[in-house]
């Protein structure tokens, strides 16, 4: 166990995850910071260095200016349309793939782990491409990309807001039920590209140490988790995890 960028840690690593019964990722904005979708919290060019969460990302901010905050979430929508998955994405599927006991909670809404082909994500903060009614809880499909204003409620007749979880709003009872099994049932918690700030997913990974797993986190920058990490790889997404998948690959070479 040990914490850097070393070759070291990272084959203790493979050799860990090689021999897990369960395995729980947790991912957040930074493994799609590759894909050339904005993280939330970096400095200058993360989300909420330009904007203001509360005039965004709130049920009250969309009750007060539903235009402003429709708009803002249809271009979050268009720049996820027009990125890819990235070799971070794609590895995590091959883990899957290559049989490994994965489950993946996201706590991003931009659909680029399941383009990559990972089957059965757990959304924690929902989806972009989703809208849901926040009087009825309907939930449709995102609709008009040139739509100015939110839709109307097909059930109710209110104004639907883009299917994400808001800053004050609950996590969805599915998603919160399996990521909180999946930590009390894992050997391996692998934080990837998560600040590792925003409740109730930041509390996974003290849920899953109390479990007995190993702590494992995946980020260029420290982080609240790194000093508790047992295995802390200093680096990109996009690079680590297919060096993980390449290293679990060479140990089970019969795995297509
Ligand atoms: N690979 C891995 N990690 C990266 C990369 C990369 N290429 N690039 C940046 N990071 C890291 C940053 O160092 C940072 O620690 O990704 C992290 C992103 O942190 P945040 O911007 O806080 O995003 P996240 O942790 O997902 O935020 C959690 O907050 O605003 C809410 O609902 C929103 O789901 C989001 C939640």
């Amino acid at each position: 166990m040990g914490t850097g960028d070393s070759p070291g840690i990272l084959a203790e690593l493979t050799d860990t995850l090689a021999r897990a019964r369960r395995i729980l990722v947790l991912t957040g904005a930074g493994i799609s910071a590759e894909s050339g979708i904005p993280t939330f919290r970096e400095a200058g060019t993360g989300f909420w260095a330009q904007y203001n969460p509360l005039e965004l990302a709130t049920p009250e901010a969309f009750d007060r200016d539903p235009r402003l905050v429709w708009s803002w979430y249809q271009w979050r929508r268009g720049l996820i349309r027009a990125a890819d998955p990235n070799p971070g994405h794609q590895a995590l599927a091959a883990m899957q793939a290559l049989g490994l006991p994965v489950t993946l909670v996201t706590q991003n809404v931009d659909g680029l782990h399941q383009r990559a082909g990972f089957e059965g994500v757990v959304e924690f903060h929902g989806n972009i491409f989703r809208n849901r009614c926040r009087t009825c809880g309907n939930v449709g499909r995102a609709g008009d990309p040139a739509a100015e204003m939110p839709p109307r409620c097909p059930a109710c007749d209110s104004l639907m807001g883009p299917g994400v979880v808001w800053f004050g709003e609950a996590i969805p009872a599915d998603a919160l039920r399996a990521a909180d099994a999946a930590a009390d049932e894992c050997d391996v918690f692998l934080s990837v590209g998560t600040s590792a700030l925003v409740a109730p997913a930041s509390s996974l990974a003290d849920r899953a140490r109390a479990g007995g797993a190993a702590i494992a986190e995946i980020n260029p920058a420290s982080t609240d988790l790194t000093d508790r990490a047992d295995y802390a790889l200093a680096g990109p997404a996009g690079t680590l995890l297919p060096a993980l998948v390449s290293g679990l690959r060479s140990r089970d070479p019969g795995a297509g």
